[in-house]
């Protein structure tokens, strides 16, 4: 391969985990001298980092790898990479379904992609999904955003939720320790970095696998430890976590973020059905009273928090009136923005071997019916914001609009207001709200008054 000929192209589907996983990857990729090339089909290597939480998510990547795989038999010289949780799903079958394949790894070998690819140059096929211990990742990574950056916390999942690959193809919990955190983020402060998005698929669960526990018997290092630990780091204006988990939510954490200033106030906590037969079913081991209680401890400590969540429509055996107390929930809750999906049943999973499964007529006229009320009551919880002064961190320009600058507010809410891209980007500007619509707003950037 001559210099001009290394160019790499990574497409990424899934959650902010793989997102965060792609940056690393493509720090590894530049720290061996690829460049990025936006278009596909002029990279030698592609990698394609997959995600299988439902059916549809896995056939796209399918249909993407198809075209790549053709184009290799003319261009034999292309690397073809799957790499994330299809990979880690499928490991040598997906060999014998496109042989055209170079590299299949799982999320666990991320930071492996290096030595990984120098096996595949050296004339190898490999597969890497064995589970493994992930190593400190020393590359930096390539990030989207010069802004807002998003810090793994913790790794993998050991909730058994009946419906759910993620602890399949994310393996065991992983807690990265707090001084390693810390260290990530005093780097992204002194690169600018504004605000840090802490991530985890049960962000709850940090630092249990961490040796330590206080004289009160809880776990040295928790979530809540965290935060208080990373507050001061300097040039950070926000902080913000994800993804939280109803079943190990507590108060001292709700506590913590209403007494830190750069924790915002916006939670994302799925609670999946508001059906309590159906949560236990799915095995989230949580009621919707308990659920609902949250919410008003919350909002007890931040009456305007805004509250995010993902919610299932259609799980085996789910009837009329259980669906209807997901609808209840939404109803009474008002959230501001809900993930929603028709149940996709998954291999390797409890629920997919169940006979009650429903039809997809069913699941999908409850989705539509779910997100009728959901785009409803997002409207009506963005009424809040007309006429207010809110803090945006500009982040972007509008991609529709180049006379607009993007940002989002404290509580997450996508903002778009007047402005120049190159004097704003990356500063936290007062905007007074003039338009609102379900999921975001437009405003006005409110000049300061001059102190004498
Ligand atoms: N760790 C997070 C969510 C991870 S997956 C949590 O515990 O909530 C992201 C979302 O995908 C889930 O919240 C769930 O709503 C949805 N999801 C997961 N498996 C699914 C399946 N088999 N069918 C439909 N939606 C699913
Ligand atoms: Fe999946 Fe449940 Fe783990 Fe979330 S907590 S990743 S839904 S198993
Ligand atoms: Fe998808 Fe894997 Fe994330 S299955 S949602 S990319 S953990």
């Amino acid at each position: 391969m001559t210099t001009s000929s290394r160019r790499y192209h990574i497409t990424t589907f899934g959650c902010q985990m793989n997102k965060a996983d792609s940056e690393r990857m493509a720090g590894i990729l530049e720290d061996m001298g690829f460049q990025w090339s936006e278009d596909p089909n002029e990279a030698n290597v592609i990698l394609y980092n997959t995600c299988t939480i439902r059916d549809n998510a896995e056939q796209k990547v399918y249909s993407y790898l198809g075209r790549q795989a053709k184009r290799k038999h003319e261009e034999p010289d292309l690397t073809l990479v799957v790499a994330g949780c299809v990979a880690q799903q499928e490991g040598e079958a997906l060999l014998r379904r496109v042989p055209e394949l170079d590299l299949v790894m799982g999320p666990q070998h991320a930071n492996r992609l290096q030595d990984l690819l120098e096996q595949v140059f050296s004339g190898n096929q490999v597969v890497a999904t064995e589970a493994v211990h992930i190593f400190e990742d020393i590359t930096k990574p390539r990030r989207d955003s010069k802004v807002t950056a998003w810090v793994n916390v913790i790794y993998g999942c050991n909730e058994r939720c009946t419906y759910c690959v993620v602890p399949g193809v994310r393996g065991v919990e992983q807690s990265r320790t707090p001084e390693a955190i810390r260290a990530e983020i005093e780097e992204l402060g002194r690169q600018g970095y504004k605000e840090i998005t802490l991530l985890g698929q049960n962000i709850d669960a940090y630092g249990r696998d961490l040796p330590g526990v206080t004289p009160e018997g809880r776990h040295q290092h928790t979530l809540t430890d965290l935060l208080y630990y990373v507050h001061d780091v300097p040039s950070i204006e926000r902080i913000r976590f994800a993804t939280s988990h109803p079943r190990y939510f507590t108060e001292r954490l709700i506590k913590a973020c209403a007494e830190l200033p750069k924790v915002c106030e916006h939670f994302h906590i799925p609670f999946q059905s508001g059906d309590n037969e159906v949560l236990k079913a799915m095995s989230r081991g949580y009621t919707q009273e308990k659920y609902r209680r949250i919410i008003d401890t919350i909002r007890s400590y931040m009456p305007d928090a805004s509250i995010s969540a993902d919610a299932i429509v259609g799980f085996p055996g789910e009837t009329e009136s259980q669906f209807e107390n997901t609808l209840k929930l939404v109803d009474e809750i008002g959230f501001d923005l809900l993930n929603t999906a028709a149940y996709s049943p998954r291999p390797g999973t409890p629920a997919a071997l169940w006979e009650n499964q429903l039809s997809e007529e069913v699941k999908s006229d409850r989705l539509q019916r779910l997100n009728h009320l959901v785009n409803t009551k997002a409207a009506e919880r963005s009424q809040r914001y007309l006429g207010r002064i809110e803090e945006v961190l500009v982040e972007d320009q509008n991609s529709k609009d180049p006379s607009q600058v993007m940002g989002r507010t404290r509580g997450n809410r996508l903002t778009f207001f007047p402005g120049d891209i190159n004097e704003l980007k990356g500063q936290v500007v007062q905007a007074k709200i003039t338009e609102v619509r379900a999921f975001s707003l437009t405003g006005q950037p409110v000049v300061p008054a001059i102190c004498a």
